[in-house]
């Protein structure tokens, strides 16, 4: 998604400006070409020869140097921007945009770019939440910038309050997004389900599964980097909480089942990638059960099967966990559960399913088409799932 895009970006003088450097060094990483310009109260944080080691191209720290020493006009980087991303960036910074001021290299390419552009604040929790900022702020906000708010913690003055730079996963996940929203997925409204549901024996005991949720976190990360407006209904995980979509977190099948009939009240397909749990103690026990006989039966009852279960007229996708006869298995499944697309799982490969980066899935849809798909990582086979979601929700659209 990053890969061969132009990102500008912006470092001001703030103490966070070092962590423009991982910013850098994360973007470069995914493929995109990195245009750094600082301010020159920036130079004095950060050394721009750090930044030019780790994007692999001159650093812009002024208008006249760039004329001369690179000879292109003041407003080529403008131009060539697939986004424009400021991180941090100052009260000062914000005041001069706000106002129209272009006296740097830095504001003048805000000024002359069509691309989008993304400012993630950083500064003193009074200067913040001065209401000039926020006027600021308000102001560009309406013009079309986005905003990446700051974080609650502790500040370079030793204070404790809201004027962190955001995390740095935090700032690429919004580029991404902000760079998807001319995607195939554009306009379209995604359910994805993720990790393994937890039903309660008591307040501290649960029957839980091995699911990670990575392989639904992937298709609600594609999803978004393709433009689609992506809700994740997830089950407990030790996955950073993506950005870029509204993330509803629940515990229990029941939980999710509302979740999702919730969510899916507009949306144009839902991915049920969560492994739910198939059964639930009957009942929960209110207090904490004690060791106190030599054995313990627990009555176990069916939970809701969601994707049977949930009415609207939108694509479902679901997926198979299989360890013989994978594609009789899935399709049979997909027909029991009336669906447009099965993935089917190899469970029997160490690389694929629970737990792993990679995934060897064998994709199967109502028309019959069979595709296998080699060993990917989760995000490939996501985005595999997606190109299929798009071509069906295309041929959907012509019916
Ligand atoms: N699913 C669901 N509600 C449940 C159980 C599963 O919506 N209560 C969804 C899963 O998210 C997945 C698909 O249904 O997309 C899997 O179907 P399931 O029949 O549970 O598959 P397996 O677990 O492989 O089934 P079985 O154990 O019967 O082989």
């Amino acid at each position: 998604m990053l890969a061969n895009k132009t990102v500008i970006l912006g470092i001001t003088g703030s103490l966070a400006a070092y962590k423009a450097a991982d910013i850098a060094s994360k973007l470069t990483q995914a493929g995109a070409r990195v245009e750094v310009i600082m301010t020159e109260s920036a130079t004095r944080f950060i050394a721009p020869l750090t930044l030019r080691n780790i994007t692999g191209r001159p650093v812009v720290t002024d208008m006249f140097e760039l004329a001369s020493e690179f000879s292109i006009e003041h407003v080529a980087l403008a131009e060539a921007a697939d986004v424009v991303a400021i991180a941090p960036a100052t009260a000062s910074l914000i005041a001069r945009l706000a106002a129209g001021i272009s006296d740097d290299m830095l504001t003048v390419t805000v000024l002359a770019t069509k691309a989008p552009v993304i400012l993630a604040p950083a500064m003193n929790v009074n200067m913040f939440e001065n209401s000039i900022t926020q006027d600021n702020l308000a102001k560009l906000k309406a013009r079309g910038f986005t905003i990446i708010d700051p974080a609650y913690g502790r500040l370079a003055s030793g204070k404790i309050g809201l004027g962190r730079l955001a995390d740095v996963d935090k700032i690429i996940g919004t580029i991404k997004q902000v760079l998807g929203r001319g995607g195939d997925l554009a306009g379209k409204r995604m359910v994805v389900t993720a990790g393994g549901t937890q039903e309660p024996i008591d307040p501290v005991r649960h029957i839980g599964n091995r699911s990670s949720g990575k392989m639904g976190y992937a298709i609600a990360e594609a999803a978004r980097d393709r433009g689609a407006t992506v809700t994740l209904v997830t089950a407990p995980t030790s996955l950073p909480e993506p950005v870029g979509m509204e993330v509803v977190h629940i515990e229990t099948a029941a939980q999710m089942k509302e979740a999702v009939a919730e969510a899916t009240s507009q949306a144009d397909a839902l991915i049920m990638a969560a492994a739910v749990a198939d059964y639930q103690p009957k009942s929960a026990a209110k207090a904490k059960i004690k060791k106190e006989t030599p054995s313990l039966t627990l009555e176990l009852i069916r939970t809701p099967d969601i994707l049977t279960e949930v009415k609207g007229d939108f694509l479902k996708v679901g997926f198979a966990a299989e360890s013989e006869d994978i594609v009789a298995n899935a399709r049979q499944k997909l027909e029991k559960k009336q669906l447009d697309i099965i993935v089917a799982n190899d469970i029997t490969d160490a690389d694929s399913g629970f737990g792993v980066d990679t995934n060897k899935v064998t994709l199967i849809d109502r028309d019959g088409k069979v595709e296998n798909l080699p060993l990917l990582t989760k995000r490939e086979v996501a985005d595999r799932i997606l190109d299929r979601v798009v071509e069906l929700l295309a041929k959907k659209a012509r019916r």
